[in-house]
């Protein structure tokens, strides 16, 4: 792999370049200058959500917002603009927060690498560009815990306002399996048209894609011309966010650039948030948020919010900024050594993430994948010179061939093996403590198996190979097939580790604490072999290298699956919006309950998984909470008590302030 991206930064760099924009200020003089400002929102995370709802809340011009951003901006940056890079960017700490999870107990105590983007745009700046939605049933569930208004039709707005779809063409349809009927058949009506991201059909398909598809039609699972209906079942040629004009990602760093210009828009970066301050004196019984410490650099900043303070730091860091700020499950705080403000057992709590397990196969002489890029300095040197000259071809397209289907269709018509599964569900729920909440989502997640309304596993193949353990060889090409769990009944937590705001919290996902996880998975593996080893598909194929040919047996398979078993980043769940009886942590018009003015905005309040990848959903929800907010839904007291200082301030000149802490380029 190392050529090529060599090359690509090469073709990248010599159009543009790198860092031209950013603008280096000493850190210390830039906090100070940030700190001494007033904002009316103060947003911890310039990610996914933080900067959609920063966007839309400075859109007046008026209303300021400050946000803090422990990363970099990092505009023409190839590891984030290419997206043949993608991936190469992760564990990489100019960009990622490389989190690992603790020993996972039924994965033989192994710990499972966690990818966060720490940078301007947050996982979007590193995620793999597929950009899908769920199924309606899905979004409708948040509705059904108790969230008003959280549903597929309250929804639907807020998906379609942050992006802008480009269809297929005539030329993008050769190769790929599909039509362009296939892809533009459904109606403009629930696509995004005019929004920020842009977002794209793929200039590149490799030698598998037509036959994988036809394969897959045979056995029973049939193209889906319009997944972003609210149906997602079926196998389909997903949209990603990619720019067609310039090949180039589209993420959330657009809100920052489009914003670059206004005063009432400031991001600080390289600035880590330590906790959220409140007022000495409570409102009607809340308690309410003032500002956020910070440190830059080692040095702890004060600034205050006079309206609100919103969290959209992440699955991860949002509940742990909750808990370092004193909102959490009191007995865990105080063995930290914190004052509870808010007894909140939720917190962290409800950790639900899509696990996958990666099987790859060698494929025959000839057979063109991906692993061209790797292995062949002709097409590389053809695929950068297409790149530079017309932003197309395979260095500007993602992943093309996605599936979702039920556990009945991976059953392959076996009702015994159906019911088995079954009964190790109702097994393990029978001799489980379930919270309120989770109850509640088992007896939806069980009506989603039985009725088959919401797809329960997804397989994603990628023409490449080297996401599992065996090293990729010189020369030889691979096809790889993710099976990827979408509505696992294990539940993890996220928590502190100590009091200290820059040590990672604990992420404990509990992969596979439920055997019916581990069940769904192991068939999902066994259906691919069953596709594999079918034509025209199987004429392509040569041997398995993951797992290897003398693993046959469902126990080889769990066995593998446990050994091997990754995440496709997908977690959610960890302050969800909930009512507080069912353990929730935000209302439904996502405050932290018991608060008059602190908010959490991002991938954390989803209560309950949905068969997708995530940025599309994350970026609805950033639009949603900002019509919430500005609309002041239930918003409740605000924080008055320092007007006065804030007029005495509005004169200060806003800046848009950059600190570069990071200074070396690749
Ligand atoms: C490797 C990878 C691949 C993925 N692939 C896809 C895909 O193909 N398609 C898809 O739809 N989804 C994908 N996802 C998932 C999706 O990108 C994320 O679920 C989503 O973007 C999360 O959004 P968020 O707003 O919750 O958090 P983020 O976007 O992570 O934003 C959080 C921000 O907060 C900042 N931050 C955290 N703590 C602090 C602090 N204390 N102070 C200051 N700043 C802080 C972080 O640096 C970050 O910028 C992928 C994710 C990863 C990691
Ligand atoms: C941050 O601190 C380090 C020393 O720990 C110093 O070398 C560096 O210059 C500082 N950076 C800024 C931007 O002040
Ligand atoms: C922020 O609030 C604190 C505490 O209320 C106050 O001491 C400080 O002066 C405020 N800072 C600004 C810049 O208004
Ligand atoms: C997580 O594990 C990887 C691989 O062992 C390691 O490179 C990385 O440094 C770890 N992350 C942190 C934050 O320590
Ligand atoms: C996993 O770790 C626990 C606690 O450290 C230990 O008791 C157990 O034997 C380990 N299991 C395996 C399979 O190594
Ligand atoms: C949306 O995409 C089209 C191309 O399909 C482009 O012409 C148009 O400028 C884009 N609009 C915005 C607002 O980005
Ligand atoms: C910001 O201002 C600069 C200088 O005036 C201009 O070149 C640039 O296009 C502006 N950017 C945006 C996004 O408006
Ligand atoms: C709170 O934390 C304590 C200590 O970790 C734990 O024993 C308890 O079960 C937790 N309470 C809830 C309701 O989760
Ligand atoms: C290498 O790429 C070139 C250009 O696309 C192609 O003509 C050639 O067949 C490839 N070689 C191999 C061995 O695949
Ligand atoms: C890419 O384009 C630039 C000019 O924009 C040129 O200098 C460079 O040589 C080109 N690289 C390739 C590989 O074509
Ligand atoms: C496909 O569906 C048909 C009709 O429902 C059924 O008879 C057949 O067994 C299924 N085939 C597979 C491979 O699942
Ligand atoms: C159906 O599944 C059961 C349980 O996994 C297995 O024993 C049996 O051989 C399967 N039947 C067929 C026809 O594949
Ligand atoms: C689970 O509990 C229900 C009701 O108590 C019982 O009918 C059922 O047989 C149990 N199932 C299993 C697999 O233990």
């Amino acid at each position: 792999m190392a050529n090529s991206v060599l090359y690509t930064i090469a073709v990248l760099g010599a159009a543009t370049p790198v860092f031209s924009s950013l603008v280096n200020r000493a850190a210390a003089e830039d906090a100070s200058s940030f700190s001494a400002q007033s904002f009316d929102y103060i947003i911890v995370g310039a990610g996914n959500a933080g900067l959609t709802v920063a966007s839309k809340l400075a859109a007046d011009g008026t209303t300021k917002v400050g946000i803090i951003e422990a990363g970099q901006y990092l505009p023409n940056d190839a590891l984030i603009d290419v997206p043949s890079n993608v991936g190469l960017n992760n564990n990489n700490p100019k960009y990622d927060w490389r989190f690992n999870t603790t020993q996972q107990v039924h994965l033989d105590n192994r710990t499972v690498a966690h990818a966060r983007g720490k940078v301007v745009g947050g996982c979007t700046a590193i995620n793999s560009l597929i950009f899908d939605r769920g199924s309606k049933e899905e979004y409708d569930a948040w509705a059904e815990v108790g969230n008003d208004g959280w549903d597929w039709a309250g929804l639907l707005p807020s998906f379609r306002a942050s992006y802008n779809y480009t269809g297929m063409t005539e030329g993008q349809q050769i190769g790929s399996g599909f039509n362009i009927s296939d892809e533009n058949t459904q109606s403009h009506d629930i696509l995004g048209s005019g929004g920020a991201i842009q977002v794209s059909q793929n200039t590149y398909y490799s030698d598998i894609s037509v036959p994988y598809v036809k394969t897959t039609n045979s056995l029973n699972i049939t193209i889906n011309t319009a997944p972003d209906s609210g149906d997602p079942v079926g196998i389909y040629n997903p949209p990603a966010s990619i720019d067609r004009k310039t090949g180039k990602r589209s993420y959330a760093a657009a809100y920052y650039t489009a914003n670059l210009n206004k005063t009432n828009f400031v991001v600080l970066t390289g600035a880590q948030a330590t906790k959220v301050n409140f007022l000495p004196n409570k409102q009607d019984g809340k308690i309410v948020a003032s500002g956020v410490t910070f440190q830059v650099n080692g040095t702890s900043y004060v600034v205050n919010a006079t309206k609100e303070v919103i969290l959209s730091a992440g699955v991860f860091q949002s509940p742990q900024l909750l808990e370092l700020s004193g909102i959490g499950n009191a007995t865990l705080l105080q063995s930290h050594g914190i004052t509870p403000l808010i007894d909140l057992p939720g917190v962290g709590e409800n950790l639900q993430d899509h696990a996958m397990s990666a099987q790859m196969w060698q494929v025959k002489p000839g057979v063109k994948t991906w692993d061209q890029l790797r292995i062949n300095q002709t097409f590389v040197a053809e695929a950068a010179l297409q790149y530079n000259t017309t932003h197309d071809g395979i260095m500007s397209s993602g992943r093309s061939v996605l599936t979702f289907t039920s556990f009945k269709t991976t059953a392959g018509g076996n009702d015994t093996e159906y019911q088995g599964m079954l009964s190790t569900l109702e097994g393990w729920l029978n001799s489980t403590t379930q919270t309120p909440l989770q109850s509640k989502q088992y007896d939806i997640q069980k009506r989603w198996i039985n009725e088959e309304t919401a797809p329960g596993i997804e397989f994603l193949m990628v023409p490449i190979g080297g996401f599992t353990r065996t090293r990729v060889a010189n020369e030889t090409s691979y096809m790889t097939v993710l099976t990827v769990l979408q509505h696992p009944f294990s539940r993890g937590s996220v928590h502190i580790n100590s009091s200290d705001p820059l040590e990672l919290p604990n992420v404990d996902p509990r992969y596979l604490s439920s055997p019916f996880d581990l069940a769904a998975l192991v068939q999902g593996l066994k259906f691919i072999n069953k596709l594999v080893s079918s034509a025209p598909l199987s004429d392509l194929i040569d041997t398995r290298v993951d797992p290897a040919t003398n693993s046959t047996t469902t126990q080889d398979f769990e066995q593998y699956v446990r050994a091997s078993l990754q995440t496709i980043k997908h977690p959610i769940g960890t302050c969800a919006m909930a009512p507080q009886n069912l353990n929730g942590v935000v209302d439904s018009s996502l405050k932290v309950w018991g608060s008059a003015n602190l908010r959490v905005v991002d991938a954390s309040i989803l209560p309950q998984h949905v068969a997708a990848h995530l940025q599309s959903t994350v970026y609805a929800i950033g639009e949603k909470a900002g019509d919430i907010i500005k609309s002041g839904r239930s918003t409740g007291a605000t924080n008055n008590a320092r007007s006065g200082d804030v007029q005495s301030l509005l004169t200060v000149t806003a800046i848009i302030v950059m600190v570069t802490l990071v200074t070396t380029i690749l």
